[in-house]
């Protein structure tokens, strides 16, 4: 065994040998289509403090984006009353059932950058006198309106999921928002809630989120992070909890690195803010103008895209570490609105509408980012993956009357038991994927106790040509009963198309044995295992 091949994460304390030589004597049963017997890596070793949990794991932290964007609201989401398509009052049918299965707790809308050029007034009421705009945002299509306020709250109550309203900061008014707001979560009559009933909805809603503004330091006004703080209170100020209704306010926050923007927030508006957000995305070649294809990719641009996606670990401990300073009882949320993979949009396909598909890699990308948000989940309370439908890493795809789930969607279904279980405290040894003469960790994991007791781990093996054998150290409790599920496939860029919906889904996963200590799992190469402990 060589030292140098682990990777531990965070620094583990005193492993014990007779683990690693129970691990190596122990046999596993895997399909043979994905697992060479000789190219299993023995060597990973987790630890799970299950007698230790003390922080929840937000199911906030499965959060969705849909933006007024391509074809995510228009066709994604909205199809209209007359259309052929089954739908509820214009909302797609296949779209809210497939969604309603993966417990999307809440969804952020309408943008990202169009969030900044919308105006509220021009998506309620009759939708035939609603206002054409262009979308300056995404682009210049004409925006028709038709989905405005009433048709998203309407969609959030069909999935079950909470609202998070983007306000606009970047060109609208305070008024504006405030009144936004009153037309939203107000009771008490005026001519703003009365506007409300009158477009046919008596009851106010209730909007437990509201971000104030979007990237305001680039599309949502360029603005510095002085300026911007001094904007958040006047904003919020007028940003009203009417009874019934508390707000949690988000601000606008950092593009990845930029830690200036953080401590300035955190010292200028501090706890007037509930959460502030953070923003990043996955490219593989971290080039903006040739990001990568995301069907048509080799090892090296696996490597790179899931190198890239590990970022989000540092970049969350350096925003906690500058977080923690200011706000040591982590009041304020990090809310990580905007995560995902970013490639080229699809041959043929409008630029400005960012279309890509989505493969078993995403699924990767998925199952990562969302280990690290779980084992953050003492900082990071709500996160939403970029977009839900048709844009970017979706959960979704579309076109007119087809419809599709992709491997990121399923990976979504797979962390379903984390949300609102307790946090268990784990250190991950981890032999590395080597690539080029370049180190990742090969293997991420994270874990939970569900309410009834049950414990979820899961694991993502990144490396795609070998199997990973991990040695799980189960302290204080006992593993009787194992089941789980995977996602993976032969090829890396597997996925659906709305011929073969199919292609790539979890499938009941066995490759496990139970030992003295706790259990060893055997991940197939580039897969996603999903293990329930009783
Ligand atoms: O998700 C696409 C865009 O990315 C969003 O509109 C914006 O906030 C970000 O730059």
């Amino acid at each position: 065994m060589n030292a140098n091949q682990f990777i531990i994460t965070p620094i583990v304390g005193i492993f014990s040998a007779c683990l690693f030589a129970g691990c190596a004597s122990s046999q596993h049963q895997l399909s043979p289509k994905h697992v060479q017997p000789s190219a299993i890596v023995k060597t990973n070793l987790l630890v799970i403090h299950a007698d230790q949990g003390k922080n929840t794991i937000s199911r906030n932290i499965y959060g969705q984006f849909s933006e007024h964007l391509g074809r995510c609201i228009y066709d994604g989401i909205w199809v209209g009353e007359d259309s052929s398509i089954p739908n509820t009052r214009g909302i797609r049918n296949d779209v809210v059932a497939a969604l309603k299965k993966i417990e999307i707790p809440v969804i952020r809308w309408p943008g990202g950058c169009f969030a900044d050029q919308y105006h509220w007034e021009d998506g309620v009421g009759p939708r035939d006198q609603r206002p054409k705009r262009i979308n300056t945002s995404w682009g210049g299509v004409v925006e028709d309106n038709a989905f405005g306020t009433h048709e998203f709250l309407d969609f959030c109550d069909q999935i079950g999921a909470a609202p998070y309203i983007s306000g606009n900061v970047g060109s609208g008014t305070i008024e504006e928002l405030a009144e936004w707001i009153e037309y939203m979560t107000a009771a008490t009559n005026s001519v703003i809630s009365d506007l409300r009933r009158k477009n046919g909805r008596a009851e106010p809603w209730k909007i437990p989120f509201v971000g104030i503004g979007n990237e305001s330091w680039g599309c949502g006004g360029e603005m510095t992070p002085e300026f911007y703080s001094d904007n958040f209170r006047r904003y919020n100020t007028f940003v009203k909890d009417y009874p019934g209704n508390k707000i949690y306010r988000v601000a606008s926050g950092s593009d990845g690195d930029d830690t200036n923007w953080t401590e300035v927030l955190m010292k200028n508006v501090g706890p007037r803010m509930n959460g502030l957000s953070l923003h990043y995305y996955t490219l593989p070649s971290g080039n903006w103008s040739k990001k990568g294809s995301a069907t048509e990719f080799g090892e090296a641009d696996w490597f790179a895209t899931l190198n890239h996606a590990l970022r989000m670990e540092d970049l969350v401990t350096r925003h906690s570490a500058i977080m923690d300073r200011y706000d040591p009882q982590k009041k304020v949320g990090l809310i990580v609105d905007e995560w995902g993979a970013w490639y080229d949009v699809e041959p043929g396909t409008n630029p400005g509408f960012l279309y890509q598909q989505n493969t078993l890699r995403d699924a990767l990308v998925a199952g990562v980012t969302l280990n690290i948000f779980n084992q953050h989940c003492d900082r990071v309370k709500m996160a939403c993956i970029a977009q839900l439908a048709n844009v970017l890493q979706s959960m979704i795809l579309t076109d007119r009357e087809k419809m599709t789930v992709t491997p990121s969607y399923w990976v979504f279904e797979m962390f379903v038991p984390h949300h609102d279980a307790t946090l268990l405290p784990s250190e991950l040894k981890s032999a590395d994927y080597t690539f080029n003469s370049q180190k990742i960790p090969a293997v991420s994991a994270s874990a939970s106790r569900d309410k009834s007791g049950k414990i979820h781990v899961t694991f993502c093996n990144l490396n795609p040509n070998q199997s990973a054998e991990v040695a799980v150290d189960l302290q204080g409790a006992k593993s009787q009963k194992l089941s789980g599920q995977v996602l993976t496939a032969p090829e890396m860029n597997a996925h659906n198309t709305f011929d073969h919906p199919d292609a790539i889904k979890p499938v009941d996963f066995s490759a496990f044995k139970t030992t003295d200590a706790g259990f060893t799992v055997t991940l197939p190469s580039k897969s996603v295992v999903a293990l329930e402990v009783e």
